[in-house]
């Protein structure tokens, strides 16, 4: 790996006394794209939210370039799995917020906001508001709004669990698109194996943070990633299989375990 974007030394992390991280230790690459992959609780948010500045490990350092990280700072964006959009804003005006906030002018931020619309696939909804938006839409202009403020990083969590499948896949292929027109560096939750597998260069399968213990698998598909074909790809599945045992012998249950135990 060349010289990592982001660091963690040893990150300890405990809410009320109790260890949500032990000791976590992990680095990424400039231009990669992490997914982390976990059942619920395991800690994915809270790794997340130390990246970003929201939260202090209570042990150990995490580092952007180097830099300790002591808070929130504009070469980190956030994807969250709501909308969070400006229900009062156009599309435009949602993707151009942070161009406003760093005192843009008006005519910069409108082209940077429509090309970004372009690049999610709004084109013709900028003077939209979110309310004529479908779901889909408006997780493209929480998507665009981050992208806009041109981050090194691009922290996303679990941002197409609310879309429809098809959505679903057409944004996942939409976000390698834009990783690999930005080169930007991505790190992204995801409780989806598939999802984890088709969108990562590395996934890192969660066992146990308390422990500091995860598996960390490379991916390797063909190019361009995006091919919708790479879903059916004998590697794919191969990949797929793999985790979905290893997760099911860690947890004694899998991520679609609630499935099977209903239909039993
Ligand atoms: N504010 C909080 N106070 C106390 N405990 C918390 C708090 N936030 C999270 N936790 C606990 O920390 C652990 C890790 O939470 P985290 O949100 O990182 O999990 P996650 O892997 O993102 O889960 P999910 O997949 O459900 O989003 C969980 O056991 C959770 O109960
Ligand atoms: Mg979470």
């Amino acid at each position: 790996m060349q010289r990592p974007v982001l660091k963690f030394e040893d990150v300890g992390f405990a809410y009320d006394g109790r260890d949500v991280l032990k000791q976590v230790s992990l680095s990424v690459g400039r231009g990669e794209l992490i997914a982390l992959l976990g059942p619920s609780g395991c800690g994915k948010t809270t790794i997340l939210n130390i990246i970003a500045g929201f939260l202090d490990p209570t042990s150990g350092c995490a580092f952007i370039d180097d830099r300790l990280i002591d808070g929130p700072g504009p070469d980190r964006g956030v994807v969250f799995q709501s909308y969070a959009l400006f229900d009062w804003m156009t599309v435009r005006d949602n993707i151009a917020f942070s161009l406003r906030c760093s005192g843009q002018p008006r005519k910069t931020r409108s082209q940077v906001a429509d090309r970004m619309a372009d690049l999610v696939g709004l084109r013709g909804f900028e003077d939209a508001y979110p309310y004529q938006l479908s779901g889909g839409m408006r997780q493209r202009c929480g998507l665009a709004r981050v992208l806009a403020a041109n981050p090194k990083v691009m922290l996303m969590d679990e941002p197409f669990a609310a879309v429809d499948v098809q959505t679903r896949e057409t944004l996942q292929e939409e976000i390698l698109n834009i990783k690999a027109e930005t080169g930007c560096t991505i790190v992204f939750v995801t409780h989806s194996i598939d999802e984890a597998v088709f969108l990562a260069d590395r996934v890192l399968v969660l066992t146990n943070l308390a422990e500091g213990h995860y598996i960390d698998l490379p991916i390797d598909l063909p190019l361009p990633r995006s091919s919708p074909a790479n879903r059916l790809h004998p590697s794919f599945l191969a990949l797929r299989e793999k985790i979905y045992i290893e997760m099911r012998e860690r947890h004694g249950r899998s991520p679609v375990s609630g499935l099977r135990e209903a239909g039993q």
